[in-house]
């Protein structure tokens, strides 16, 4: 249960956005198979998650980061002062303590997470550090829209922040979709900060996707051991393994769950069959250039106004601003 000291109040929104079972059916019952890669993120998936960002192959958390330690101060000083700071998802909350350390006299911070002990953990954490911000967590799915809370001090601006490369998750029109709520979200004066893994030469890709000791085939298998603790499944993950690779014609990783035999399974009441090699997809991690992640940002009606990346020049955070001021037609 909650923990979090009175004077916070969570709002909870999550009560009919996530619904595990039907999205799991209605995917088994495509063809080819897949699984929104949402569902990696349970308890155990979280806490390997946790464990590839340490990985040496993993390159994004490291660039990541440096990048943030580097050019901090100039990312803030480009948000200027007095800006709500919103979260897509509440991360491992490093970078956002980099952040707020140097946003001048920010008003509040916004986490909107879907897991709730995520949330809760992430905003005790953080307000024990930054008593002077206020905090108004959000359980919610952010790819659904979102009314953020109204904070007790006006913002200047709003700023969604979206670390990681999560966007490389979603497909370029899923990902312009949810560009677009963020630009309705956070106004015509508003800002997003996105993470954006750049492309590279495939083999350091892919091997970032394969590392040498094995946990992100356990993440990714994971999803199996979940689907039988919580839809009654029987998948026998001996029976599959995990299968990453970069697709050079779309730019993205596609992670796979391959069957290893012929064989049927049971999941939340219903038989499916899976042909000895047949492959689900799970998860894809899109990777972009500077100039195709603009092209994106103008789909969703936004301008990138500032990059920066890593000295290796393997990650980068870019600025979007809504591309016209006031006379927008949806
Ligand atoms: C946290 C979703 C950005 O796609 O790189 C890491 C997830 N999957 N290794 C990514 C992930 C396999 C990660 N994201």
């Amino acid at each position: 249960m909650s923990t979090l000291p009175s004077e916070i109040l969570l709002y909870d929104l999550s009560a009919d956005t996530l619904d595990m079972r039907s999205d799991v059916l209605a995917g088994l019952a495509r063809s080819p198979k897949r699984l929104p890669s949402k569902y990696l993120y349970d308890a155990r998936g979280s806490q390997l998650f946790e464990h590839i960002c340490e990985l040496p192959e993993y390159y994004l958390t490291r660039a990541e980061l440096a990048l943030m330690e580097t050019h901090v101060a100039q990312i803030a000083a480009t948000l200027g002062p007095q800006v709500l700071l919103v979260e897509y998802g509440s991360g491992s909350g490093l970078k956002t303590e980099l952040l707020l350390e140097r946003l001048a006299d920010a008003v509040a911070y916004v986490p909107v997470e879907i897991s709730r002990s995520a949330l809760t953990a992430s905003v005790e954490r953080l307000n024990g550090r930054f008593a002077h911000i206020e905090m108004l967590p959000v359980c919610a799915d952010f790819t659904q829209p979102v009314r953020l809370p109204e904070p007790a001090r006006p913002q200047r601006r709003s700023v969604i922040y979206f670390p990681g490369s999560t966007l490389g998750n979603f497909a370029p029109d899923a990902a312009v979709r949810l560009l677009t709520h963020m630009r309705r979200e956070m106004g015509p004066h508003g800002a997003a900060l996105i993470g954006v893994d750049l492309v590279k030469p495939p083999a350091l890709i892919e091997s970032a996707y394969n590392d040498a000791a094995g946990v992100t085939a356990e993440f990714t298998l994971n999803l199996l051991h979940r689907l039988n603790r919580e839809l009654h499944g029987d998948f026998d993950p001996e029976k599959f393994e995990h299968r990453a690779r970069y697709v050079g014609e779309t730019e993205r990783i596609e992670t796979h769950i391959v069957s290893r035999a012929d064989q049927r399974v049971t999941v939340a009441g219903q038989r499916f069959h899976f042909a000895a090699g047949e492959a689900m997809l799970v998860e894809i991690s899109c990777k972009y250039s500077r100039t195709s992640f603009a092209r994106l940002a103008a789909r969703a009606g936004m301008r990138v106004s500032h990059v920066w990346t890593d000295a290796d020049g393997l990650f980068s955070v870019q600025c979007l601003r809504p591309a016209r001021q006031s006379t927008q037609t949806q």
